[in-house]
């Protein structure tokens, strides 16, 4: 990306164990330095429990680092804040508030008054593709639906970044695929700084200008992927099954560290 554009978040020396009851260490995160720049959509791609969501969580400021500095803007990350919106994999709407009301609830926080509240949500329900359903319950709408409430609800306070874990990991393959056609349009639309973890391959080249991937735990970053497919990106185009065989090869090899042991370190 164009070395202009300012750094919006920098890793510096990112390491992070866990001691658990009995005694024991657990070595997630070992180095991640990297910096991603203003409006960039980044992957975080690697092996299951290689510290990728432990990692967003540091940025969401739900985990402190044990070594390492984290900066968002500049500023060191030191805890939670509404500048970063956040989607996980598991629907975690309100279920006693409507789409809107859901989608209004940090505003409501704030403070913000009732008139720039309906303009806000208004705007975000257009955004996700949700007109005609501002006034239904979570229950009665699809997954598919719900996340979309989801990623309006983190941008709803125009945060900084958006950190989305796995956001459409427990959906259909047909509707994952929508919602990422659907999420490359919000990012062309909003130009919000994002960081998406996901296990998969399709997502992340669907997705973002680059993709970090993981080394298996304790992890650093073993590659960094920049993706310069033209969007709208056909996941059958020549280009995009090359790549994807070029990443699965490389990712493979670290899944299979796992099965045949421990990671050395
Ligand atoms: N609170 C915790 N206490 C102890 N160990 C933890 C804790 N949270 C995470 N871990 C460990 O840290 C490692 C990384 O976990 P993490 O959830 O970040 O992996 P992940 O890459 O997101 O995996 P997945 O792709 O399966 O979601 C795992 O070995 C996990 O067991
Ligand atoms: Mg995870």
């Amino acid at each position: 990306m164009n070395s202009s554009v300012p750094i919006k978040l920098k890793a510096e020396g990112i390491k992070k164990y866990f001691y658990t009851h009995e005694g024991q260490i657990v070595r997630a995160v070992e180095n991640i330095t990297l910096e991603v720049r203003e409006g960039e959509f980044i992957a975080l791609l690697g092996p299951s429990g290689c510290g990728k969501s432990t990692f967003l969580y540091m940025v969401a400021g739900f985990e402190l680092s044990t070594e390492g500095e984290l900066y968002l803007d500049g500023d060191p990350i030191t805890g939670p804040s509404p500048n970063r919106g956040i989607v996980f994999q598991e629907y975690v709407l309100f279920p006693w508030r409507t789409v809107r009301k859901n989608i209004e609830f940090g505003l409501e926080i704030q403070g913000a008054d009732k008139v720039s509240r309906a303009e806000r949500s208004g705007e975000l329900i257009g955004l996700v593709g949700l007109k005609g359903f501002e006034d239904a319950y979570p229950h009665t709408l699809s997954g598919g639906m719900q996340q979309r409430v989801a990623i309006a609800r983190a941008l709803a306070y125009d945060p900084s970044v958006l950190l989305m874990d796995e956001p459409f990991g427990a959906l259909d393959a047909q509707t994952r695929r929508r919602l990422i056609n659907d999420l490359v349009k919000i990012h062309e639309a909003t130009h919000k700084t994002t960081m998406f973890v996901t296990h998969s391959v399709e997502e992340a080249i669907g997705l973002s200008d680059r993709i970090f991937l993981f080394s298996c735990r304790p992890s650093s970053i073993k590659e960094v992927i920049e993706v310069t497919i033209p969007r709208p990106r056909e996941l059958t185009s020549d280009d995009f099954i090359e790549l994807q065989r070029t990443i699965l090869r490389s990712l493979n090899e670290e899944v299979e560290k796992i099965v045949i042991g421990p990671c050395p370190f």
